[in-house]
């Protein structure tokens, strides 16, 4: 035995005989198994038309370009290329090539794109990939060669100590994933913690920035993986997997919304989301009977909290068993789906994976379940069972499409009551009553997948991939059965690609501050991996929060993707309008208002990241990456910030349990106070230019005191915000002109821009047309400022016929304001610093000019 574990060495060759090392191993007598193989030297070269081939000895390396800016590495231990199939990329990005130029020299090996030059040193074989610019944006590490020791691999590469790492998805911590270190098993892991990890999902993708440039690299590996910045090896990241297939991309920015496009172009964006999803969402585990659902729903109503959707968790079936209602609990279910659609409020239902082990009990989801054989065999061939809330469980064969298509069909009954969402619970998957809080590796999955070989898998591989394809099933399956309607799924475990079927939350956190305070790195990272969709527990699900931790929470998570209240069984009331004083109430509901005004900007971000893969919360380095003097990520000079859509920043305090002042950071642009209007004033802030190293990095220091009152929130100067009329619900019509908040920007000649999107919120019209798109632009000039509105472009016809023009930082009346068709009458608003204007909407574009 050697300490791999694997028997009888057969084989050894070393360096010394000018061969890349390889030892091997007979693993009793078939096919010899490689324990150790380094990459270490190039024995061979072979151009492709879209990169290149490497020969280590035995091992292979292909690097090929899909895009000038993006490639993908695939190694092989031993004679051959892993198989070329992906639970995460999509099959026309992985197909997809582009010529290049090949360059050889005698020390080096490699090609150019458009973008990049690969350069493969032969000895010792190192890979570095860099820009035209010359700035290096991947490099293997010379003493730490590509290597495989058994089944697992591991990959060394360099880093700069100014470089800063973001993404993996939802795991806690601080933004930057500089001096830590991950592990990717997907985990059920109530009451985590700030050093927990890993917790509910794996998304082995992050993004690198380092003076201004962005990449990404992607580890496209189901099994348990590692990733390691810093830790190991100061001057060095890493990352490998246990086993599986070494096959990594690698994305070239320069700009990080760059990177998240590629990525979205490669794994698929996150689909437009129902309007209603970004209402506010009011839940909790034990909302039952019947009678308390009605009453939250009334309370929401009679307390004018503004909702959207209240969820039903795992109380409303019988015996925990999905896809059942319990009919004592719940005697009038269909009724009260109908009912609570009447107050406008959607109803989203849990709707776990496991499915309840009831043999001739007529039981449908087990029995069609059994008769399909639609489950996970243990390696005996019999069905393997777990226990979860139900008690004894079986699992569906989700990395099976027949399987995930008769998924699918459970969610009909359902769809058909009324049911507007549903939530895919447990899917890492969690099982009770076993140390490892999952099921056995020896778990058999079958892979029957178009793309795939078709084949058997352990536990080990499907694990982390297992949640999404659970959504997938979901998502898939309601597209199906309503065609016309826009799903929304939400799901706790995931894999990359995962946002392509779901939106996610990052499970059972705290009411606790130092929780609250841990939704904006971790939201903010699971953006930067593709899940834009995603919210905290509002408030906390573990424990109660106390009222100001409450108010505070749902103050700030007006500004979240998503925003919803949920909490465990057996807490305290969370509801908005509990264990608070009147004030904590006027509060919660004020912020929950402003999220409802703000909606046509929220939607118009949800539409823009259903394009473009930018994520709806944003790091401030996301919008300015090149904003501090040595061009680091700005976020890490703030200690909470973060921007909703491009043109607010919010600027919670860090420490919102403390009295002291704390400093927030203002990108270099001009900014006004969202909630007074009032410009905000920063010493030698007009004066900082990119590139100019005599202004120090704190001249964008602001310091603010932290309150109640509200969470303090900046618009860009050279924004122009739509703001709706309060509505109830998205299903209300909002009364009214729709306002166009203009924050001119600071300097005479300087122009400011914002833009509309808008349909009917639900169906897929809008591919075909029906929706409506604004651009708005304005320009400050020597003598005043003239606000311009597009032409209407689509076919939606919107809800307003006037438009309400603020223009923000007045000081003092206008001298004349004039439209095309004559002057327009103004009025100053010293108390807001604005000035409002009145004007028609035609569909044909307006153009306002004012002189002061
Ligand atoms: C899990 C979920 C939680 C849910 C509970 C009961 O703990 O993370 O959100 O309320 O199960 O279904």
């Amino acid at each position: 035995m050697n300490r791999f574990g694997i028997p009888s060495l057969v084989l050894a060759m070393g360096l010394a005989t000018g061969v890349p090392s390889v030892l091997w191993a007979q693993d009793g007598g078939s096919a010899p198994v490689p324990v150790h193989v380094s990459l270490d030297r190039v024995t061979e070269t072979k151009p492709l038309p879209n990169g290149i081939e490497i020969h280590s000895g035995q091992a292979i390396l292909q690097v090929t370009a899909l895009r000038d800016d993006l490639l993908r590495v695939r190694v092989g231990a031993a004679r051959a290329l892993p198989e070329d199939a992906s639970w995460a990329v999509l099959e026309e990005a992985r197909r997809s090539k582009i010529p290049v130029k090949a360059e050889s020299s005698g020390k080096a090996v490699g090609f150019a794109t458009g973008k990049l030059r690969v350069s493969i040193q032969r000895t010792p074989l190192v890979l570095t990939v860099t820009d035209l610019a010359g700035n290096v944006i991947t490099e293997d590490i010379p003493e730490h060669p590509v290597e495989f020791h058994g089944t697992g691999f591991r990959v060394y590469k360099r880093s700069p100590e100014d470089e800063h790492y973001f993404g993996l998805g939802d795991k806690p911590g601080p933004l930057d994933r500089r001096d830590e270190a991950f592990t990717n098993w997907n985990t059920d892991s109530y009451g985590w913690q700030e050093s927990t990890d890993p917790i509910y999902k794996s998304i082995p993708f992050f993004m690198t920035f380092r003076k201004g440039v962005a990449a990404g690299i992607f580890l496209d590996n189901t099994w348990r993986s590692s990733f390691d910045f810093n830790k190991e090896l100061r001057d060095g990241y890493s990352f490998g997997a246990e086993n599986g297939p070494l096959d990594y991309y690698i994305l070239y920015g320069p700009e990080p919304k760059a990177v998240l496009s590629e990525w979205a172009w490669m794994t698929g964006a996150t689909p437009l989301p129902p309007m209603w999803t970004l209402g506010y969402q009011q839940s909790r585990y034990s909302y039952y009977p019947e009678t308390e659902v009605r009453r939250i729903a009334d309370r929401l109503r009679s307390e004018r909290i503004p909702a959207d959707a209240i969820y039903l968790d795992i109380d409303y079936q019988l015996k925990n068993r999905p896809f059942t209602v319990d009919p004592d609990k719940f005697p009038h279910f269909d009724q009260m789906i109908k009912d609570l659609k009447a107050e406008h409020l959607h109803t989203i239902l849990i709707t776990d994976l496991h499915i309840a082990k009831l043999p001739n009990q007529g039981y449908k989801p087990y029995d069609e379940g059994i008769a399909g054989d639609h489950f996970v065999h243990n390696p005996d061939g019999s069905v393997y069972s777990g226990i979860v809330w139900p008690g004894p469980s079986v699992f569906p064969d989700f990395t099976q499409k027949s399987s995930r298509d008769w998924w699918g069909t459970l969610y009909a009954d359902f769809a058909g009551r009324g049911v507007a969402g549903f939530w895919n619970d447990m899917n890492e998957p969690a099982l009770f009553e076993v140390a490892s809080k999952t099921m056995p590796d020896n778990v058999q999955h079958r892979i029957d997948e178009p793309g795939f070989a078709k084949r058997t898998a352990t536990h080990l591989e499907i694990h982390n991939v297992f949640g999404m394809e659970n959504s997938r099933g979901t998502y898939e399956g309601l597209r199906k059965i309503s065609p016309d309607v826009r799903p929304f799924v939400l799901t706790r475990a995931s894999y990359a690609g995962g946002q392509r079927y779901s939106a996610t939350w990052t499970g059972d956190n705290s009411s606790t501050w130092n929780h609250l305070r841990q939704t904006t790195p971790q939201l903010i990272n699971l953006g930067l991996s593709g899940f834009g969709m995603s919210g905290a527990d509002v408030g906390g699900f573990a424990g109660s929060p106390q009222p100001e931790l409450l108010t505070k929470w749902l103050e700030i998570a007006a500004f979240h993707p998503i925003d919803r209240d949920h909490t465990s069984m057996g807490t305290y009331p969370q509801e908005p309008w509990e264990d608070g004083t009147t004030q904590d109430l006027n509060l919660r509901r004020h912020a929950i208002e402003e999220r409802y005004k703000l909606m046509s900007y929220i939607y118009t971000t949800a539409e823009e990241m259903s394009r473009t893969g930018i994520p709806i919360m944003r790091p401030l380095f996301l919008e300015f990456p090149e904003a501090s003097k040595d061009r680091h990520p700005l976020d890490l000079n703030t200690n909470n910030e973060f921007l909703m859509g491009p043109d607010l920043l919010v600027a919670p305090s860090p420490y919102p349990d403390t009295l002291d002042d704390y400093e927030a950071v203002l990108p270099p642009v001009g900014w006004y106070n969202y909630w007074t209007g009032e410009k905000i004033h920063v010493q030698g802030q007009e004066a900082m230019r990119v590139g100019n190293d005599n202004v120090p990095d704190n001249d964008l220091q602001i310091f603010l005191h932290p309150s109640v009152d509200a969470v303090p929130v900046f618009a860009r100067a050279g924004s122009i915000i739509p703001i709706q009329p309060l509505v109830q619900s998205t299903m209300d019509k909002p009364e009214g002109p729709l306002t166009l908040r203009v924050y001119p920007p600071s300097a005479a000649g300087q122009t400011c821009e914002g833009s509309l999107y808008l349909d009917d919120g639900v169906s897929y019209a809008y591919q075909k047309g029906q929706f409506l798109r604004l651009k708005f632009s304005c320009e400050l000039t020597s003598s005043g400022l003239i606000v311009k509105i597009g032409p209407r472009e689509g076919s939606f016809t919107p809800w307003w016929s006037q438009f309400s023009i603020e223009v923000y930082g007045a000081t003092k009346a206008a001298a004349s304001a004039s439209t095309v068709s004559g002057p327009v009458t103004t009025a100053l608003d010293t108390d807001h610093h604005r000035l409002q204007a009145v004007i028609p909407d035609d569909g044909k574009g307006a153009e306002l000019t004012l002189a002061y």
